[in-house]
């Protein structure tokens, strides 16, 4: 397609739509392939605001997939069910015979993996009369509204992140339980700094979330637990949210390095279809030393914290 035909930088329009995340971003035709001066301005536009809205976008799978490639590698959801001819594509069409099940919580996508998605790029088809909302809420938002005292004292800790709501699609039988272990295999607890530098904008975004955050390393079950719940609370404070309305043609696209998200489930038993892809991540690390207490302890004289789940055990669910 000769370079005229494509949309320019200056056509691309960002309104804010809410203060800590979230814009609009119009002038642009997904249908159509975007010149590198479109893409980098929506690039930037995505750091910055973390969730980006796309209206009006009559556009097929597989340009929501093209245009998913611009940012990177599709990633395959290992749980979720999938056609064979489309691994990266998952289909939440939800009515009363298929209730929506586990998005319902605040979640980055997939953070039990090692390298979590860099973003999700989500497009209704089918939406209810009312209802179905997604929030979003920004974790550099809810980071930055910690105290100081309180951002010193998660800085450098690491928690222990593990796909534990998955458990459940297991049956106890012998064959499912050995299709578990491998899973187990393949996808260990995996440990992520409980503040992660973002890497392209360097700031520092919480990053715990209570789907699949376990346990704080090297702190004991109940401190753990006690931090845990105060720093899930953060996502929580509607200041740092951005609640969506979808309609029918409507992308949304959102930095899974800084943001979670909640989908609402207030739209069972009516019909609501949604197509989302996932864009490969890199491993998250923290611009700050990371303390490692098991060390401190040892040194002390205490007992040694040292598996994987940071002293604790996977609970059972
Ligand atoms: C998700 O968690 O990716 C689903 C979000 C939604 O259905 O709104």
């Amino acid at each position: 397609m000769p370079d005229e035909a494509m949309a320019t930088d200056s056509e691309v329009r960002v309104r804010r739509i809410a203060t800590a995340c979230g814009v609009e971003i119009d002038g642009i035709d997904l249908t159509q392939p975007l010149s590198n001066s479109t893409f980098s301005a929506i690039e930037t536009a995505f750091v910055e605001h973390e969730v980006l809205v796309f209206r009006d976008q009559e556009i097929s799978t597989e340009d929501q997939k093209t245009f998913g490639r611009r940012f990177g590698d599709l990633t395959v959801h290992p749980f979720a069910p999938s056609s064979g001819d489309a691994p990266e594509l998952i289909v939440f069409d939800n009515d009363a015979d298929n209730p929506p099940w586990g998005t319902d919580v605040w979640h980055s996508d997939e953070t039990f993996r090692a390298e979590p998605p860099l973003g999700t790029m989500l497009r209704a088809l089918i939406v209810p009369d009312y209802g179905g909302d997604t929030l979003f809420t920004s974790m550099s938002a809810a980071y930055e509204g910690l105290s100081d005292r309180m951002q010193q004292f998660i800085s450098g800790l690491e928690a222990v992140h593990d796909f534990k709501p998955f458990r459940n699609l297991f049956e106890s039988d012998p064959a499912s339980r050995e299709k578990l272990r491998a899973f187990e295999d393949r996808y260990p607890p995996v440990s992520h700094p409980v503040v992660r530098a973002h890497p392209v904008s360097g700031r520092k975004v919480l990053f715990v979330n209570p789907q699949f955050t376990l346990a704080i390393k090297g702190m004991d079950e109940d401190e753990s637990q006690a931090l845990l719940k105060l720093l899930f609370h953060q996502a929580e404070i509607p200041e740092y949210q951005y609640r969506h309305r979808w309609a029918p043609n409507t992308m949304v696209l959102w930095d899974n390095r800084s943001v979670q998200h909640y989908a609402i489930h207030d739209y069972f038993p009516k019909r609501r279809k949604l197509e989302r892809i996932t864009i490969k991540g890199d491993r998250p690390f923290s611009s700050d030393p990371v303390v490692d207490i098991a060390v401190v302890r040892s040194r002390k004289g205490s007992r040694a914290i040292s598996d994987a789940h940071g002293g604790h055990t996977p609970k059972e669910t």
